[in-house]
């Protein structure tokens, strides 16, 4: 007689089985808002282990950008700030993109093994246009275009995507005190709503002892990127990506990290 035994679906897991996770530690060198005497010399990235991402979170020239683009051999992928900097000068004398680096503003982008959305830009803080300055509306209406797109990941996964980098930061501990550096209610709401692992954001210059990181109440570990900073993070490995999707805590706890930091 043949006994066919159908395995149990992987939903139908109880949720107190133990996974065994194995992490991959991930390093990410994330820079904003002005240049870095450390990384923008000779040698660099001589001095650092090596790197599996870069995080550019805005106002910062564009040769400095295609400068890191060109010494690093892992993804480098940026935002813009609210200067309008970034652009670098072709040789038909026309002002185009940084070479080498992703520019993820207003988009979903896949780079090494992060899943990343991006969005550049301050909240509209007066009548100047420098293209780096967007009132609610725009961004509700720019991250909600985006979110079209996400719900796919998400079926696929507990989170849409990984890593959230933007310009300004979101309402709360690293919102600047002045018009100019509020923190921007839209982006709160949107990293509310999805809770990737990490956000990273520029903008707010990090003097007067502030925290670089914190996290908010639904877990997402927030970084000011002010000068430069090195997130090491551990991600499972990719078996147990597989395995991260069987339940929440799981999935929603797969950047456990400690962090490297230093500003001017
Ligand atoms: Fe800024």
């Amino acid at each position: 007689m043949l006994l066919l035994i159908r395995p149990m679906p992987l939903e139908k897991i109880p949720m107190w089985v133990t996974i065994p996770i194995n992490f991959m530690l991930k390093r990410i060198l994330a820079v904003a808002d002005t240049v870095h005497p450390f990384i923008y010399r000779d040698t660099f990235p001589s001095g650092l282990e090596p790197l599996d991402l870069v995080l550019i979170a805005g106002d910062l020239p564009g040769y400095y950008i295609e400068f890191i683009a060109t010494r690093c051999t892992c993804p480098v992928v940026y935002v813009h700030g609210n200067h309008g900097e970034e652009k670098v000068k072709d040789y038909l004398g026309q002002m185009v993109d940084p070479g080498g680096a992703i520019n993820a503003h207003g988009r979903f982008i896949r780079a090494g093994d992060f899943r990343i959305v991006g969005w550049g830009g301050a909240p509209k803080y007066n009548e100047r246009d420098d293209g780096g300055q967007y009132t609610g509306n725009q961004v509700k209406w720019g991250l909600g275009k985006l979110e079209w797109g996400l719900w796919l990941e998400k079926r696929r996964k507990t989170n849409a995507f990984d890593i959230f980098l933007t310009h300004a930061p979101p309402p709360g501990p690293h919102a600047g005190t002045d018009y100019a550096h509020r923190g921007c209610k839209e982006i709160g709401l949107f990293l509310e709503r999805h809770t990737p692992a990490l956000m990273v954001h520029g903008h707010v210059h990090a003097y007067e002892g502030r925290k670089l990181e914190y996290h908010t109440d639904s877990g997402v570990r927030v970084v000011n990127a002010y000068g430069y900073t090195v997130l090491e993070i551990e991600v499972p490995s990719a078996v147990n990506q597989i395995n991260s999707s069987l339940s929440e805590p799981i999935s929603s706890g797969i950047f456990a990290s400690k962090t490297n930091a230093s500003t001017d």
